[in-house]
C-alpha cells in the first residue's frame, strides 16, 4: 500500500494556518476525530467515517486531557503510543494529526470550563464527577482550534456522545456530530484504549460485559431486560459492577421503542464501560 504519512501539527498557528489551507478556507469539510491515542480499531472506523463525508480533510486529534481525569485516576499511565498510532492514521489515509502539549492547550492552566447539563450527572457522572466539564472543555477548544464543520464520536463512550451534541445544540455551534457504531473484538469486547491494561484472564472474563448487554438486548420488557443482563454478571463473581441501567435513547425515561442498555465495571483494576441499543415492546 502507498501509505502518505499524516501531517503532524502541535501549536495552533500550525493547526490553524494549516486547516485553512487544506480546506480553501473552509470550501472544503474540515472533519475532526478527537482521541486520546493509542489508537485501536475502534479508532480508525472513526477516521473511514470522516472519509465518507464529501470532500473531507480529515484531522485527527491526539491529546490525552488532564482535565477529563480526577485525582487518583489514571491519567500518568494512560497509554501514549505517539509513533504507533501516526503510522496506523496514515495506513488509513488521515490528512493531519494535531498532537498538542497540555500547555498549548492550557495556556492558562484550566481556567474557562464549560458545564455540562444534568444528564451528566447520571451513570458515569457519579462517580466521576468533573470528567464530562473535562471533556466538553477539551472538545469546544478542539472545535474552535480546527474550525471543523463536523466530528466524529464512538457509541462506546454514548454518554459522553450525548452531552457533546448538547454541548452543540445549547450553544448554537455550526457543526455537525457523528456518532459511529461500537467496533468489537470477535470475543464481543468493545474496543477501548484501556483494554491493554488487562492481562489475558481478564481479557475472557471482560467479555461478560458484552454477553450481559446481549442477553439484555435479546429480551422485550425492561424487567425481562435487566434480569437477562444481571443474570449474566451475576454468574462472574469477580466482575465488580458498578451500574448496569437501562435508560431512553436521550438517558431519561424509558420507551417503548428504543432505549440505550448502559453497563460500568471493574475488571481487576480496570474499569470498563459498555452500551447497547434494546427495543421494548413495553
Ligand atoms: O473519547 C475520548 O477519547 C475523549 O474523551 C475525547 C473525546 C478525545 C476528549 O478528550
Amino acid at each position: 500500500m502507498n501509505e502518505t504519512s499524516p501531517q503532524v501539527l502541535t501549536t495552533v498557528a500550525e493547526v490553524r494556518s494549516a486547516l485553512a489551507d487544506a480546506s480553501g478556507n473552509g470550501a472544503r469539510p474540515v472533519v475532526l476525530v478527537p482521541t486520546m491515542g493509542a489508537l485501536h480499531e475502534g479508532h480508525l472506523s472513526l477516521v473511514k467515517r470522516a472519509q465518507e463525508v464529501p470532500g473531507a480533510v480529515v484531522v485527527v486529534s491526539i491529546f490525552v486531557n488532564p482535565l477529563q481525569f480526577a485525582a487518583g485516576e489514571d491519567l500518568d499511565a494512560y497509554p501514549r503510543t505517539f509513533d504507533a498510532d501516526v503510522e496506523k492514521l496514515a495506513g488509513v489515509g488521515a490528512d493531519f494529526v494535531f498532537a498538542p502539549t497540555p500547555t498549548v492547550m492550557y495556556p492558562a492552566g484550566p481556567r474557562t470550563v464549560i458545564h455540562p447539563g444534568p444528564v451528566a450527572t447520571i451513570l458515569e457522572g457519579k462517580t466521576r464527577p468533573t470528567h464530562f466539564a473535562g471533556v466538553l472543555t477539551v472538545v469546544n477548544k478542539l472545535f474552535n482550534l480546527t474550525k471543523c464543520t463536523h466530528a466524529v464520536f464512538g457509541e462506546k463512550d454514548y454518554q459522553q456522545l450525548l452531552v457533546i451534541r448538547q454541548m452543540v445544540e445549547d450553544n448554537n455551534m455550526d457543526l455537525e456530530i457523528i456518532g459511529a457504531p461500537i467496533v468489537r473484538e470477535d470475543s464481543g469486547l468493545a474496543r477501548s484504549s484501556r483494554n491493554t491494561y488487562l492481562s489475558e484472564a481478564e481479557r475472557e472474563l471482560a467479555t461478560t460485559l458484552s454477553k450481559a448487554l446481549a442477553a439484555g438486548a435479546a429480551e422485550h420488557t425492561a424487567e425481562e431486560v435487566l434480569a437477562a443482563a444481571r443474570a449474566v454478571l451475576d454468574a462472574a463473581p469477580a466482575i465488580e459492577l458498578e451500574y448496569l441501567e437501562l435508560l431512553g435513547a436521550d438517558l431519561g425515561e424509558r420507551v417503548v421503542g428504543e432505549n440505550r442498555l448502559l453497563v460500568a465495571a471493574r475488571v481487576g483494576a480496570t474499569r470498563l464501560i459498555d452500551n447497547c441499543a434494546v427495543t421494548l415492546s413495553a
